[in-house]
Formats: structure tokens, sequence, C-alpha cells
């Protein structure tokens, strides 16, 4: 979020066939390479003829968007969404996800959502909910958890909603190994989160 223009793609902080047998290595490399790298390569090109923007980081393109000039600011908008929305989602998985420890976290999901099988339940519902493309997340507003969705590439509201988890429910994050059949990747999906990090943003969020 505090990268400025020119923004760089940085590697996954694992490999592309690591999230094997959940998420293909494919999908992954494709994902990383191809539509992550996209929306870089648009959004610089895009703040390439603004001078004025290029020293604002990513979060602060999304939180002031109403200083963004108007012939550019849906552009922009939907650009740097991208790229947070992606590189967020790709540092929330980590390789052999084992069962969420008994962290902060955890105690706060299930308090909130009465059990850890009752947010899954209703992530899962959220997440196939979820009309053509967008995001289901995980975020913390005024002290609480809660399950959001989002279209196409629409960040949660900053700064009221603190980011803890999301995922990616375009049919391009899923489709080669999943096909048509969102909820198993939404099944395969909870195999691979990194609840450390969770943990650690949710640490830093309250
Ligand atoms: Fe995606």
């Amino acid at each position: 979020m505090t990268q400025c223009y020119p923004l760089v793609n940085p590697p996954l902080p694992y490999g592309y066939g690591a999230l094997e047998p959940y998420i293909d290595e494919k999908t992954m490399c494709l994902h990383h390479d191809r539509h992550l790298q996209g929306y870089i390569d648009k959004l610089n090109g895009l703040l390439l003829d603004y001078s004025c923007l290029q020293n604002c980081s990513l979060a602060a393109l999304l939180q002031n968007c109403g200083k963004l000039p108007k012939s550019v600011r849906t552009s922009i908008l939907n650009n740097a969404g991208g790229v947070f929305n992606h590189q967020f989602f790709f540092e929330g998985m980590a390789p052999c996800s084992k069962t969420l420890p008994k962290t902060v976290l955890y105690q706060r999901i299930c308090k909130d959502f009465g059990s850890f099988e009752a947010f899954q339940e209703a992530f899962r519902k959220e997440a196939l909910s979820v009309f053509g493309s967008g995001y289901a997340w995980l975020v913390l507003e005024r002290g609480c958890l809660r399950i959001v969705q989002t279209a196409n590439q629409v960040t949660p509201c900053l700064p009221l909603q603190t980011s803890i988890l999301n995922l990616d429910v375009w049919e391009h994050a899923y489709y080669l190994k999943h096909f048509n059949l969102r909820r198993d990747y939404i099944s395969d999906w909870f195999s691979v989160i990194n609840w450390e990090k969770a943990n650690q943003r949710y640490l830093d969020a309250v």
C-alpha cells in the first residue's frame, strides 16, 4: 500500500506451484504474471501523464479518489484497486496452511460469528453470492469482524473497514482447475489461507 510510481510486481512469497493441489500452478502463474502485471502496467501508464500523482502511494490513490483528475479517476481507481486487491489476496495465502491456530483472531472470529464453522459457512455463502466478478472480504469495522463483498476491483471502504482477508472470485482465479465450480474453489482456498498473516493484520488494526 505504500508503493508509488513506478509500481513493480514483486515475486509471489511462495512458488507458483506451492499451493497445489488446492490452487494450481498455471492459474497462479497467469494470475500473478499476467492479470496483476496488467493492472500494474495500466496504472503506471495512467500515472505517467500525471506527475502530480507520482508520489502518491497506492493507499493515497484509493483513499483520496475525490482529488484525482475526473478524466482518469475511474481508470486509476479500477487499476489501483486491481493492484491492491491482488497483492492482498496473494499475501493472504500460504502453502501447507494448517488449521487456524488459536490466535487472537481465532478467538475474535468465534466471538463475532458464534464458531469458526459458522464463520466458514457465512464466508462461503457471501463468496458464492458475488454476482459476476469481485471479492469476498473479512474486514474489521467499528471493532467487529464482518464479511462483505465488493464488485470488480472495488476495495473495502477505507478507513472505515480494515481488510483482514480477501478471496478473489473472478473466474480467472479458478476456472482452469475448478471450471465453473466456485464452491469447490472456495473450499480449496480455506486450505491455503495464511492465518498468521491474517492474525497480524488483525493485531495491527485493533
Ligand atoms: Fe484476480
